[in-house]
């Protein structure tokens, strides 16, 4: 499933011809899944790292996938709604709009699983690694990732359990600059203070829809800063 998902993903190629002609490899719909959580999860980094281009190739292909082939058993509305959210996203124009439709394509994928009471199976939320006193950036984003990747999962699967873990982290993100910031763009400070506060908010809702709306506001506030002049190496 695994080998189908990576070998489907359409090549970074800026000559590229549009993706309208990937097709689904097989009539199983957990491969479509494993396809869709991949494209999916690309989306969400390249909003995280602030480059919106790079989410439009593989959307579109999300987007343009024919689901006729696969008996999706009265689930074609929502199938609909993550292909269009998926279109629409891949023409974002700020990253306010792709980060909204990132976590707006999260939160179906999650409705559907529960609706259909059939999904990913649950996964157990791997400890956070134990924060050390050297408290540089690097570590520091590790924690922010993970933290991100663990809400990913809590909205998706959908999960309290991973959502809670994640949104737990942020909320005990340390607030003061890291030690080894290379020179801070400004409002720094106010980025990781945002980061914290949206971890405490995401503590608070439960609602798909309200955690959707709170982990756009967290992709954005991620993009937000390394969209400012740092080439991040991730
Ligand atoms: C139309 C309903 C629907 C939508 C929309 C949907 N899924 Fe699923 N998903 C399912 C069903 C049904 C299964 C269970 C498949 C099975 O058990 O064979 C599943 C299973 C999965 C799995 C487990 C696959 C495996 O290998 O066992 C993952 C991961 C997954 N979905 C991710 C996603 C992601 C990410 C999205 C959104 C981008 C998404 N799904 C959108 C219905 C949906
Ligand atoms: C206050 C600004 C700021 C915020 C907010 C922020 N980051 Fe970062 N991030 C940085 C900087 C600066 C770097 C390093 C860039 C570089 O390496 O050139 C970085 C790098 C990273 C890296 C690469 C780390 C590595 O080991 O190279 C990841 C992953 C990352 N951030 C994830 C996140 C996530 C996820 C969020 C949101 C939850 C986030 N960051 C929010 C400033 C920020």
């Amino acid at each position: 499933v695994r080998a189908a998902a990576t070998a489907a993903l359409p090549e970074h190629d800026a000559d590229a011809p549009a993706a309208s002609n990937v097709q689904p490899p097989d009539d199983n719909i957990a491969s479509f899944m494993a396809e869709h959580f991949v494209i999916a999860t690309l989306a969400r980094d390249a909003v995280i790292k602030g480059k919106v281009n790079e989410l439009r190739e593989p959307l579109r292909a999300l987007a343009d996938y024919r689901y006729t082939e696969v008996a999706l058993g009265g689930w074609a509305d929502q199938v609909a709604q993550l292909q269009q959210a998926a279109r629409l996203t891949s023409e974002a124009k700020t990253i306010e709009q792709a980060a909204t439709g990132v976590a707006a394509m999260a939160r179906v994928c999650g409705s559907c699983h529960l609706r259909g009471g059939r999904g990913p199976a649950p996964v157990e939320s791997p400890r956070e690694t134990k924060s050390t006193r050297a408290d540089d950036l690097a570590k520091r984003m590790y924690r922010h990732m993970w933290a991100a990747d663990r809400m990913w999962i809590g909205l998706t699967t959908p999960s309290d359990d991973a959502w809670l873990a994640g949104a737990s982290a942020l909320a005990r993100a340390p607030q003061r600059t890291p030690v080894d910031a290379p020179v801070p763009p400004p409002g720094f400070g106010r980025a990781l203070l945002e980061v914290r506060q949206l971890g405490q908010r995401a503590g608070e809702v439960s609602s798909l829809d309200e955690r959707a709306n709170v982990y756009a506001l967290l992709l954005a506030t991620c993009a937000n800063c390394h969209a400012f002049g740092a080439d991040a190496e991730f």
